[in-house]
């Protein structure tokens, strides 16, 4: 266990929505910059950036049209180096997104691709013949819709997993592969620390004759062929000796060990699976015990040879104290003591660590992401009225991460001196930064702590894991093995609740380290009593 990032918390920036320096209404790196001292106060290690290239901002910059090049919304070269100088002399790592399953159709390969047939860069992305009537397939993309975009001129399609102004890249030319690994290592030797591998297990697509059974997204998902273009990327990483998290949707938990082991292609991936939702459609929540069940699968799964990658949230994801919690202090603590504790590397999305909310949307006009804008339309097609299909369509939107980060309690949250891109959650009031690490009571006190502890404890880092009370659908309880032994007990719920722990457990001396309800006296019994949102930390003496 000597690797930096075993022992190491991360911080995701979603850079337009993180501190706007110069009032245009949208975060940028001279903002960052000036956060660095916050972030440092939090106690993380190293920080994730969403995109920061150049782009038309299809997808909010997962659509790339220069991998070299800085959007000029963000700042430029010289206030990216500024920022990983910075970084670098405050000991912060910094992990840049890498998205090379697609670029924008702007692109200049894609510019040139589409003049025709013969053009050098045709093979650059997936064409095939094709008629309005006849398209090559019957997959269906991501963002909706089918994965093929028509250009009349040439009589052919290209393919696109996401939306159509993001043509997916051909890996089965060695030009585009190169050109790939040659970007790679230009990043790599301006000094930064890693790379979050976006969409990575798409890369490689099935012939397009494959019959979809069950799973829609099969031809695109982990497909054999996929392991040589992950070892050469693999071989640069190792030799830069860089960390790397991918977010690889279909790489099951089983698989993971491969992928992640001393030998693995990368360091950590992100699972995808754990957002199991229960509700009717417009009020749904995550269910506890399918959370619980898939994160103890992949607890287990990875054991001691892979190695987790913790998150709650993140820019594609509701807001887990809305999903999970009751939207209170109480909640968003207790949820933070549930993952942060896991074996992994545990990942912070902006904003969580104040506990801040979804976004109460009143009008579709305070919507920016295009998947809600679509699915929204969609609706309004299906009949349903405004206000149904509104309460629908952003119930799970992305744009409930993408509000601005609430600074303090001046207009818009302080987030800019302008008008926000995105609107500020109207409770920036009471939740923000300045309230927050002012208050030694408050959820950015709490994580703050978390962190310490899990930082100090080795067991944290190396610990094996084992879940308590399996099949409860309230509570999720562990134990971290390892050098010491801790016991992990929330309750993940609004309900009272009592639990009777095991004989092995109870019969021993445990003192209390961390509980989120500082009133309480709870000592480790046969019956423990557990009341809504309660969490604690118990050590074995
Ligand atoms: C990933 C990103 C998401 C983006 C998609 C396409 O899932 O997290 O934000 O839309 O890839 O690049
Ligand atoms: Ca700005």
């Amino acid at each position: 266990m000597n690797n930096w990032w075993q022992n190491a918390v991360g911080y995701q920036i979603y850079p337009r929505s993180f501190y706007d320096s110069n009032g245009d209404g949208i975060g940028d790196i001279k903002g960052i910059i000036t956060k660095i001292p916050y972030l440092k106060k939090l106690g993380i290690d190293f920080i994730w950036l969403n995109p920061i290239y150049k782009s038309p901002n299809v997808d909010n910059g997962y659509d790339i049209s220069d991998y070299k090049d800085i959007a000029a919304e963000y700042g430029n070269m010289a206030e990216f180096q500024e920022l990983l100088a910075t970084c670098h002399k405050e000991n912060l790592k910094v992990i840049l997104d890498l998205v090379v399953n697609h670029t924008s159709d702007q692109h200049p390969w894609f510019v040139q691709a589409r003049k025709g047939k013969d053009n050098p860069y045709r093979n650059y992305y997936h064409w095939q013949d094709a008629t309005e009537q006849n398209l090559p397939n019957n997959w269906q993309s991501f963002f909706g819709g089918s994965t093929w975009s028509l250009d009349e001129a040439s009589g052919q399609a290209y393919f696109h997993v996401f939306a159509p102004e993001q043509p997916d890249l051909n890996w089965k030319n060695e030009a585009v592969r190169n050109e790939i690994y040659q970007m790679i290592r230009w990043w790599l030797d301006l000094g930064i620390d890693g790379f979050r591998l976006d969409a990575i297990s798409h890369i490689q697509k099935e012939p397009w004759n494959f019959k979809i059974k069950d799973n829609p997204w099969a031809p695109f998902m982990n497909v054999a062929g996929i392991d040589s273009y992950m070892k050469d990327l693999q071989q640069i990483f190792k030799e830069y000796k860089v960390m790397t998290v991918g977010e690889a949707s279909g790489v099951s938990s089983k698989k993971a060990v491969n992928w992640t082991d001393s030998d693995g292609y990368l360091d950590m991936i992100f699972e995808l699976e754990h957002n199991v939702r229960k509700g009717i459609p417009g009020e749904e929540r995550i269910d506890l015990l399918g959370f619980k069940k898939v994160i103890a699968r992949w607890q287990k799964d990875l054991g001691e040879k892979g190695w987790n990658a913790l998150y709650i949230e993140n820019h594609d994801n509701p807001r887990f104290n809305s999903i999970l919690g009751n939207e209170t202090k109480k909640s968003a603590k207790a949820v933070a003591m549930m993952y942060l504790l896991l074996r992994g590397t545990p990942f912070i999305y902006q904003g969580q660590e104040l506990g801040m909310t979804n976004y109460p949307f009143q009008t579709i006009a305070e919507v920016d992401a295009k998947d809600t804008l679509s699915f929204y339309r969609r609706l309004l097609a299906e009949k349903k009225s405004k206000k149904e299909a509104l309460k629908l369509a952003t119930a799970w939107s992305r744009d409930h991460a993408r509000t601005p980060m609430q600074w303090d309690d001046s207009e818009h949250a302080g987030f800019t001196t302008g008008r926000p891109w995105l609107e500020v959650n109207p409770n920036y009031k009471k939740i923000n930064v300045i309230a927050e690490t002012e208050d030694t009571d408050s959820v950015w006190n709490f994580y703050r702590k978390l962190i310490r502890i899990r930082k100090q404890e080795k067991t944290f880092a190396t610990g094996a894991f084992e879940l308590i009370a399996q099949n409860d659908p309230d509570i999720f309880a562990y134990l971290r093995k390892g050098e010491k032994q801790f016991l992990i007990l929330t309750n993940i719920s609004e309900k009272k609740r009592t639990l009777t722990l095991p004989k092995k457990i109870w019969q021993r001396n445990w003192r209390l380290c961390l509980a989120n309800n500082e009133a309480s006296q709870q000592a480790l019994d046969k019956k423990i009593s557990l009341a809504p949102y309660d969490a604690f930390l118990f050590v074995l003496e």
